[in-house]
C-alpha cells in the first residue's frame, strides 16, 4: 500500500516552535490580523462545532477557551498537523478534540451532529467542493451553521475559476521535494451554486480586500445556512 506524502508538514512549524498560546482573537482573512472575528459563527455556548482542516488548531483552541461550545471538533488528514495540534493544544480536551482524518469522511460518519461547521482557508479550499459540501451539510443540524473563508483570487493575482474546477498549485513533502497541490479558487457565484446543490440556504459572499505588502491576498468570507426542516417526499401522492 502507498501513502500519499504529507504536503502540510512545513506549514506553521515556525511559529509553533516559538508561539504556544492560545491566540486572544480569531480572524478569518488571509493576513490574520484583522477584519471579522468569531461573531460570524454566532453564539456557540454550548454548541457542537467542527473546524475543516484545523492545521495548527489556533482557530478551534481560541473558540474552546474564549467561547465555551459543548465541543469542538478541529479535523486535519494531515499527520504533521494533527501531530502539532496535539503538541499545542491537547490539555484544552475534552472541550477541543483533535480528529485525525479526512473532512469528507468525518462528517459523513457524523451525521447531524453539528450546529456550526467552518474552515479558515482549510479543508474547503483543498476538497472537492461537490464532495466535502454535501457531506457537510450531512453533518449538520437543521438551522445549522457553515462559514469559511477562502482565497477569492490566486496568490498569483490571477481571477478565480468560472466553474467548479481546481488548479495545481506549487507544494513541497516532508523532505522538501517540490510537487503539486489541487486547490479550489472559486468565484463567488460559483461557491453559491455548488452551495446551493448541496441543500444549503441564504448563502452570502463578501470579498474582505487584501491588506498592505507584497503578498496580500483577498479574502472571500462565505456563510450559508442549513434549511431548518428538510423537504421530504410526501407519501401517498403520485
Ligand atoms: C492552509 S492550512 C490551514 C490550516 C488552519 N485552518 C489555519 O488557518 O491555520 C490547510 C489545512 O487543511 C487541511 N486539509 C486539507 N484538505 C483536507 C481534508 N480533505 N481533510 C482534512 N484536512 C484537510 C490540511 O491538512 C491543512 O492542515
Amino acid at each position: 500500500m502507498t501513502t500519499a506524502p504529507d504536503l502540510w508538514h512545513h506549514f506553521g512549524r515556525a511559529r509553533a516552535a516559538t508561539d504556544r498560546t492560545v491566540p486572544d482573537a480569531f480572524h478569518w482573512i488571509w493576513g490574520q490580523d484583522t477584519g471579522p472575528g468569531a461573531e460570524l459563527l454566532g453564539d456557540i455556548t454550548d454548541k457542537t462545532v467542527a473546524d475543516l482542516g484545523a492545521g495548527a488548531a489556533r482557530h478551534a483552541a481560541h473558540l474552546a477557551s474564549q467561547h465555551a461550545p459543548a465541543r469542538i471538533d478541529a479535523v486535519d488528514s494531515s499527520a504533521a498537523q494533527h501531530a502539532m495540534a496535539t503538541d499545542l493544544y491537547s490539555p484544552l480536551a475534552p472541550r477541543l478534540r483533535l480528529v485525525h482524518r479526512d473532512v469528507v469522511s468525518h462528517l459523513r460518519a457524523e451525521q447531524g451532529t453539528y450546529d456550526v461547521v467552518y474552515s479558515v482557508f482549510g479543508a474547503v479550499d483543498f476538497t472537492d467542493p461537490r464532495e466535502l459540501l454535501p457531506a457537510a451539510a450531512s453533518a449538520l443540524r437543521p438551522g445549522g451553521l457553515l462559514v469559511f473563508s477562502t482565497l477569492a483570487h490566486y496568490l498569483s493575482g490571477a481571477p478565480a475559476q468560472p466553474d467548479v474546477t481546481a488548479a495545481d498549485i506549487p507544494a513541497k513533502t516532508a523532505d522538501g521535494e517540490a510537487t503539486t497541490m489541487r486547490r479550489w479558487v472559486l468565484q463567488e457565484r460559483v461557491w453559491t451554486k455548488v452551495l446551493d446543490e448541496a441543500g444549503f440556504t441564504r448563502v452570502t459572499a463578501e470579498e474582505l480586500p487584501a491588506g498592505a505588502g507584497p503578498r496580500a491576498v483577498a479574502t472571500l468570507l462565505v456563510t450559508a445556512v442549513l434549511p431548518a426542516t428538510t423537504p421530504r417526499a410526501c407519501a401517498g401522492h403520485r
